[in-house]
């Protein structure tokens, strides 16, 4: 077994390594550039861990582990456009820094060279790897259209919401940890396991992120605090805040979510009903709900407990993280 630390070194070295033309520099300059600002790599380290609790040699899980990256960097670069986002990792968005069609072509470059790093691997493990990265690319799409489709609909119940998040989210962390149970060539049932372990612990993550969106701060966490109020995201402490507030706090929330407002005052506004109504509090407490939930299904994999103890320790920072 490999500490988390040794894998992220290995991981680190193969991204650093990985090389794109100069020319033309407007597609390649960017994808050096989200690539090189960071950001936790969390989705080719879960493919590396994975490999390795099922007993491979994590290195081989290098190619899913970059395409997992790649495909995640990709939806980020259109992920702010569509949210006309203008910080990322504490830097500017490829649009900003660039501009939309920059941002449109070079995203579309990248998901490409997604795909290609899967190339590495014999046709016996390409195809179902190729099929997994299809099927979730395919996901991640309907889940960002839900996503875009709730800012204007009155009301998303939040089964709604945790299927577009499950979709938008959560199937690529899911999909990382099935690809490396693959290449060690795990059991189906360990596979499906490791699968359904990902999900659980993709909708806490985005909980997660909807929570910092509203209460972490910009240096940590290095978007921008309060975009989701301003682009009246139906996250879960909006729906959560309309369950539980006043009928007066319900109508000034309804009425602010209803204008295309990018002021401090909306959003102190905003923050005040959500943490009034309760709304905070309870989505703490779902995060920690799915985050257990994702622990049960890595308690019922064949594998030894002390090799699940790297993937249970990055759960739990993954919870109380504020980046
Ligand atoms: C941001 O993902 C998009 C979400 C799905 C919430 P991360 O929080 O993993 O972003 P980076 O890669 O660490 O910057
Ligand atoms: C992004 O969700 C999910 C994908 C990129 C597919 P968000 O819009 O909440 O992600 P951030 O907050 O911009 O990172
Ligand atoms: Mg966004
Ligand atoms: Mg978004
Ligand atoms: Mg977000």
């Amino acid at each position: 077994m490999h500490t988390f630390n040794d894998l992220k070194a290995i991981l680190d070295k193969s991204l650093h390594q990985a090389e794109f033309p100069a020319e033309p520099n407007q597609l390649y300059d960017p994808l050096r550039y989200i690539l090189g600002i960071g950001g936790k790599r969390i989705r080719p380290l879960l493919a590396l861990m994975s490999c390795d609790l099922f007993n491979e040699d994590p290195k081989k899980a290098l190619g899913a582990a970059m395409a997992v990256e790649y495909f995640h960097n990709f939806s980020l670069i259109h992920d702010d456009i569509m949210d006309q986002a203008n910080v990322r990792r504490g830097q500017e968005t490829v649009h900003k820094k660039w501009n939309v069609n920059v941002g449109i072509l070079s995203g579309d470059a990248l998901l490409i060279k997604a795909y290609q790093q899967l190339d590495v691997y014999p046709a016996d493990l390409f195809k179902p790897l190729n099929q997994l990265l299809s099927k979730t690319a395919i996901e991640v799409c309907e889940g960002q259209q839900f996503d875009v489709d709730f800012e204007t609909l009155n009301e998303v119940s939040k089964e709604d919401y945790i299927e577009m998040i499950r979709l938008k989210t959560a199937v690529l962390l899911g999909a990382s940890l099935k690809m490396g149970a693959f290449i060690a060539k795990a059991s189906e049932k360990d596979a499906e396991l490791i699968y359904n372990f990902g999900i659980d612990l993709g909708i806490a993550f985005q909980l997660q992120d909807d929570y910092l969106d509203s209460f972490g701060d910009a240096e940590h966490f290095g978007k921008r605090i309060g975009g989701d109020i301003i682009n009246n995201k139906k996250t879960i402490l909006f729906i959560e805040a309309l369950k539980q507030s006043t009928s007066e706090q319900k109508d000034q929330l309804m009425k602010l979510y209803r204008l295309r407002d990018d002021s401090r005052q909306k959003i102190d506004e905003v923050k005040s009903i959500f943490e009034d109504s309760g709304a905070k509090t309870e989505t703490l407490s779902l995060i920690e709900y799915y985050t257990s939930r994702a622990f049960d299904s890595l308690d019922q994999i064949s594998v030894k407990s002390q090799n699940k103890q790297e993937l249970k320790s990055l759960a739990s920072y993954l919870m109380n993280r504020s980046i």
